[in-house]
């Protein structure tokens, strides 16, 4: 590292991939050995019967032997699994990295969590710094997250041409080790696999692998692991304390009403959840006055949603779905959008 650090761990052999990249390589692979892959069509729906699984999509049905539902956050709730999950967004930059550089890929055991590691895009070198992680919905001024990156980065590290800056969205389970399996007591041809910690490439890499084997009905030795643990788990003392905070997210709104005010005193960028005719209201003024009103109520299962400023999002503190200023579902469990509402 090109600074100072009290002690460290060091793994022989690592990688690097480009996610895109290998992303693109397993897309062709698999249509090359006859696969389809439909984007831009929302599954809302699975039922499970004995010979086959039917899939609900906002462009009708489909059916088939066996459905892994890779999302995410799972859209379905068959195992309770989004009461064993919580939803984080962290934060990322880059930054080109002068010749001769050294920078390693990282990361640190302490708080604030930052990792780095480089990557050559164009035939420049670029760090990568990526930290700053909070619960979704659970801060609203994210906007000052890059920034707080930026500085600890150039008081490291010899940069000072910042190109890039983005945020994404990690699933954990309770006990950080993913669900991987059947997705219900009973169920044989319904599978998922989420809740994968931010380490989604060697975590979905292996879990492709179990739920091969599970669907051949082959034998895994990983099935013990990770399988079991995706239809049932006991609730312990996380679970009772994640739970209890969701349910206080759900009753805050209720009981205390969201803040007083009124659209007019929205200056151009602001939002609030307001109170119009006794809806819960998500009103944003853009950049140009226009205002922007939807339902303030998570169309998963109801929690009222908060303002993002980095990403001019609606997010959701119970399980991580974001909606953009008109409603429109960024990031699931939600599968429906936030119906617009009036402002009186
Ligand atoms: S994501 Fe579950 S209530 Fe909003």
């Amino acid at each position: 590292m090109p600074f100072e650090v009290a002690a460290a761990l060091h793994f022989t052999d690592q990688a690097h991939f480009h996610p895109g990249r290998y992303l693109a390589g397993i897309a062709e692979a698999f249509v090359h050995e006859g696969g389809n892959i439909i984007e831009g069509v929302r599954a809302r729906e699975v039922s499970e019967e004995s010979h086959h699984c039917t899939v609900g999509t906002a462009a009708g049905e489909l059916t088939a032997a066996h459905v892994v539902v890779a999302t995410h956050y799972p859209f379905l709730d068959r195992g309770g699994q989004f009461s064993r999950m919580t939803a984080r967004r962290s934060y990322g930059i880059a930054a080109v990295l002068p010749g001769g550089s050294n920078a390693g890929m990282a990361i640190n055991a302490g708080s604030p969590t930052r990792s780095t590691r480089t990557a050559m895009l164009n035939g420049e070198e670029l760090l990568i710094v990526v930290g700053e992680g909070h619960g979704v919905g659970h801060v609203s001024e994210t906007g000052q997250r890059w920034a707080r990156l930026q500085q600890w980065t150039q008081e490291r590290y010899n940069v000072t041409d910042f190109r890039y800056h983005w945020s994404a969205e990690e699933t954990s389970t309770l006990d950080h080790v993913p669900f991987v399996g059947f997705a219900a007591p009973g169920s044989n041809r319904l599978l998922l696999a989420t809740g994968f910690d931010g380490w989604g490439m060697t975590n979905g890499t292996a879990a492709a692998m179990l739920m091969r084997d599970l669907i051949l009905e082959q034998d895994n030795s990983w099935a013990a692991t990770f399988a079991r643990r995706a239809e049932t788990s006991l609730p312990g003392k996380e679970f009772v304390k994640h739970n209890l905070h969701i349910g206080k997210m759900w009753l805050k709104d209720r009981v205390g009403g969201p803040p007083k005010g009124s659209s007019e005193e929205l200056e151009p960028g602001d939002a609030a959840v307001l109170k119009v005719d006794g809806e819960q209201t998500a009103a944003y003024r853009d950049e140009n006055g226009a205002l922007h009103a939807v339902s303030a109520v998570c169309t998963h299962m109801g929690c009222t949603v908060g303002w993002n400023d980095g990403e001019k999002s609606w997010d959701c503190p119970c399980h991580g779905s974001r909606f953009n200023p008109d409603g429109d579902v960024l990031h699931g469990p939600a599968t429906a959008p936030l119906p617009k509402q009036g402002l009186g």
